[in-house]
């Protein structure tokens, strides 16, 4: 009726005519405005508060005021007394509409509330509950009406909540009598995905959490969060106990295949840390076992397999067979998770054989598939996961980098740990080096700085190398030059190579020609997979790179670009996605919509195989060179003074003579990036 009050709801501008007597949230309903409930509008959960605007509001053309509501309800002056209804709110289920009103829905009673995310640049994501709890009060059994306690439960959640129930557990039905008995015929019932009824409490109970976990070879990391908030009230972190079996993922496929019973016993492993990191996150956040109700899992596909416990063993050989490449839904406790019994897993999707559920979760997080940017996400690892593209098409590819980046096969390599070297700047002048070591935040050459380093992470060396070209102690071949022996100690020879001593003491850490050449295989096959994917899609240059993952969140961004790790791009583009996977995970958890966006989306993801691309290998010999042997790099160039090509040493040419002519060229040394 045109004279009925003017509703309109903020922060969505909503609004709606209704007539007197209407209640606030039935009018929000009517207009779809996005106001949270668990109690069904008995006045029990607080979730569906809202505040009144007061005075004149010319641009919707009304004056709201409180006193336009009925007044307070006795529901909410309980409320207000235990200190849940705040002095200038309303609850919106028991107010009912005398005026015109502007009615603020703020941010924490709304269902879709955004997740708040670390970095700056990251997209917002907002929480749409897999799982949600709805409070009903059902009639007592009467012997006039003879329906059952679930059809009559079915029934007060269609007229309560608009529920139409597709399926129930059997652990609920289990329980049904009782728990309706204990309640008084009052419970919540917690609905998963709109439809299927997965617990049943007696009485109001507004809990529901989940976990969000990150199976990693390395490490397991797992964050609590609560499924209505989207907020993560604490995570924990701990070795994955499958080290045991073997360090990188391919020696625990081989142990697998060569074990009987092998598979089994790192599924076991798995799931027994899973167990335990649930319990010591719930035990720090108070929160019970039983209120767990999701779990949202990423991990590489041998992770992905020994987590489901399915056979590992076709991931070692070609053609990489995975099991099932789709997401999976199923009981926690079909993986032995002692949560609520009602509890499902959800394994995010993987994209191919050796690029897994942990990619997936990093396209979830960094969504490349909603922008125009040709974006370049590279996870790396023992195998680099690489993803490349926009919102018309999305290619996927790994690379088989080794472990060299993770400070393998490095001599004085050793994991991102206390006392690793992470960062290396060299004098451009004396060639001296000073350093960082993890757990120390003064450079080698500052006082006070004590830390005794044990050796050099993949960062590290990174830095080493980029450092050591950018000042000409490296040659664009890869080669350390000896020559430069002349102008200081810190080039020795080694047999017939030299080497570069980054610090002279006990214990003495140098860099190798050897290790020099285990990172260029490196960086040469991660560059090839990039480049391969950049060849397919049919593009030159990419408009922002992500580098995910714990290494990509730790390195120099501008010295792997020196290095060629990556191709060029403007180095403002370019950055670190952090723990992209994990925040997948967290993603996935938390908003039920984006798992099918992402699952649509991975469908359509072309997978780039680079064992049997005849182009990888050219690649991966050109891009052995520091940066690269021809691809051209002019953003790096503009941001870093890059050496010229050195000649070759012939023996005849002494140091001084070649600096002498190097000035006389103008290619003085690089100065080191900054
Ligand atoms: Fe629960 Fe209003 S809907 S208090």
């Amino acid at each position: 009726m045109p004279d009925d009050p003017l509703v309109v709801f903020t922060p969505s501008g909503r609004r709606g005519r209704f007539g007197r007597g209407a209640q606030l949230l039935q009018a929000a309903r009517e207009l779809g405005v996005d106001l949270d409930s668990v109690c069904g509008g008995r006045g029990i959960c607080t979730r569906c508060q809202v505040r009144i605007g007061e005075g004149a509001f010319a641009k919707h053309g009304i004056a709201s005021s409180n006193d336009h509501l009925t007044p307070l309800t006795g529901a909410e002056l309980r409320q207000r007394d235990g200190g849940l209804l705040k002095e200038n709110r309303r609850l919106s289920c028991q107010a009912r509409i005398g005026g015109d009103l502007v009615v603020d829905v703020p941010e924490e009673s709304q269902v879709h509330r955004q997740i708040v995310r670390k970095r700056a640049d990251a997209r917002a994501v907002e929480v749409d509950p897999v799982v949600r709890p709805m409070y009903v009060e059902i009639p007592e059994p009467d012997m006039r009406d003879p329906a059952s306690h679930l059809r009559r439960l079915e029934k007060a959640l269609r007229e309560a909540w608009g529920v139409t129930v597709a399926g129930v557990d059997a652990h609920v039905l289990r329980k049904l009598h009782k728990t309706l008995e204990v309640g008084g015929y009052k419970a919540t019932v917690m609905v998963r995905r709109g439809k299927r009824l997965i617990d049943i409490r007696p009485g109001f109970h507004d809990k529901v959490h989940g976990l969000a976990v990150d199976v990693g070879s390395t490490t397991i990391a797992m964050h609590l969060c609560d499924l209505s908030t989207g907020e993560v009230l604490a995570s924990a972190g701990r070795m994955n106990p499958q080290i045991r079996f073997g360090e990188d993922l391919m020696s625990r496929v081989s142990y697998a295949m060569m074990n009987e019973g092998g598979a089994d016993a790192m599924t076991g492993a798995v799931r027994e840390a899973l167990n335990a990191l649930a319990r010591e996150t719930a035990g720090e956040a108070g929160v019970a076992l039983d209120d767990i109700m999701e779990v949202a899992i990423v991990g590489n596909p041998v992770m992905h397999h020994l987590v489901l416990g399915l056979d590992p063993a076709p991931l070692g050989f070609a053609p990489f067979a995975l099991a099932t490449d789709d997401a999976t839904v199923m009981l926690a406790s079909d993986i032995d998770l002692q949560l609520n019994p009602g509890a499902r897993i959800y394994v995010l999707p993987c994209i191919a054989g050796h690029v897994g559920a942990d990619a997936a979760g990093v396209v979830l997080s960094e969504m490349p598939y909603r922008n125009d940017e040709m974006t370049l996400i590279v996870d790396v690892g023992t195998n680099a996961e690489i993803v490349l593209g926009n919102k018309d098409r999305l290619l996927a590819a790994s690379s088989p980098t080794g472990p060299a980046f993770e400070g393998a096969q490095i001599s004085a390599g050793q994991r991102a740990a206390p006392g690793a070297i992470e960062r290396v700047r060299i004098d451009p002048d004396t060639l001296e080096p000073r350093f960082k070591v993890i757990g120390d935040d003064r450079w080698s050459n500052e006082e006070g700085f004590d830390a005794e380093p044990t050796g050099v992470c993949g960062s590290g060396v990174i830095e080493a190398l980029a450092e050591m070209y950018l000042t000409g102690l490296l040659t664009a071949d890869g080669a350390i030059d000896g020559g430069m022996a002349e102008r200081t100690g810190r080039v020795v020879r080694e047999e017939r190579t030299f080497a570069y001593v980054l610090r002279d003491g006990s214990p003495r850490i140098v860099v190798t020609q050897n290790d020099v050449r285990q990172i260029q295989l490196a960086k040469g096959a991660l560059y090839a997979g990039a480049r391969l994917l950049m060849d397919r899609m049919g593009v030159e240059t990419v408009d922002r790179i992500a580098l995910a993952g714990a290494f990509g969140s730790h390195i120099d961004t501008k010295r792997a670009m020196v290095l060629g790790m990556i191709p060029d791009c403007d180095p403002t583009k370019v950055g670190s996605a952090g723990n992209a996977a994990g925040d997948g995970a967290r993603i996935a958890l938390l908003n039920g919509g984006l798992r099918r966006e992402l699952e649509d989306r991975v469908r359509r993801i072309e997978k780039i195989e680079t064992a049997v691309e005849p182009r990888f290998q050219e690649h991966f010999v050109d891009a052995m060179a520091i940066p690269h042997k021809t691809a051209p790099y002019p953003h790096l160039a503009a941001a870093v003074a890059l050496p010229g090509p050195k000649p070759a040493r012939d023996g005849n040419e002494a140091g001084g003579e070649r600096r002498k002519r190097r000035r006389r060229e103008g290619r003085g040394h690089g100065e080191a990036a900054e």
